[in-house]
């Protein structure tokens, strides 16, 4: 089956605190979503469709000029689900946020190797190293932790996240589904979702920490 990456970058980056959004910031000479698109390893022979915002797709184009661009919408799902539509007939679709332009290549093809042997399903996850708390909300107070999470049994899931073509449609399905990722909406409509191991360098800028680790990786 063909690949084709879906890449959501219609997102405001507010976060980031910086004037343009965050597919378009600067990293040491190229935007984020230039090396997001570069990124990708040309062993998969896969299409490409980048999602940004309206005002943003005139200059996509002109930085992107061997992808399909189109406009995302008001979250991120709709983001994606645009971007679904200009897919074309992939039978393979990867949604990768744009926001993790370091992926290395074996991610992706670890999570496309695994889709191929079956899986509908299949996200890059990493152990959690730090202990996680539950905790409810005190009006005018400190947060109060109710419980100790077991972080063995957690994962943090990265991208890029791949799916049978069937499994993103149906994940999709509902328009009012809103999640964090798209794993997330397969899992609710009863999709088996499985586990590849996931990359430090896949990490998701949303920061301005996180943007100076990635320059500094990057090196400047
Ligand atoms: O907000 P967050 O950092 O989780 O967004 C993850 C990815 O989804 C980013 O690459 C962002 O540009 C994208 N996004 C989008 N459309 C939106 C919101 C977010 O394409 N409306």
């Amino acid at each position: 089956a063909n690949v084709c990456v879906i890449i959501p970058a219609a997102g405001s980056g507010t976060r980031l605190g910086e004037p343009v959004p965050k597919a378009f910031v600067d990293l040491c000479g190229r935007t984020i979503i230039e090396r997001c698109v570069d990124n990708i390893p040309a062993s998969l022979g896969a299409s490409v469709v980048v999602v940004v915002p309206v005002d943003l797709v005139d200059r996509a184009r002109t930085l992107l000029p061997d992808v399909i661009v189109v406009a995302g919408g008001a979250h991120r799902s709709d983001s994606v689900r645009a971007g679904i539509s200009a897919a074309g007939d992939a039978g393979i679709l990867l949604v990768h946020d744009a926001a993790r332009p370091l992926t290395p290549a074996r991610v992706f093809t670890d999570v496309v190797d695994a889709v191929r042997s079956g899986h509908p399903a299949v996200v890059p996850a990493i152990p959690v190293v730090d202990t996680l708390k539950q905790v409810v909300a005190v009006p005018g107070g400190l947060e109060r932790v109710t419980r100790t999470v077991d972080r063995d049994e957690l994962r943090a899931v990265q991208t890029p996240q791949g799916f049978t073509r069937e499994a993103l449609r149906r994940a999709h399905e509902d328009a009012s589904g809103l999640a964090t990722d798209d794993a997330g909406l397969a899992e609710r409509c009863g999709i088996d979702v499985h586990l590849v191991p996931g990359d430090p360098l896949a990490m998701k800028i949303t920061t301005p920490w996180d943007l100076r680790i990635v320059r500094d990786v990057v090196g400047r």
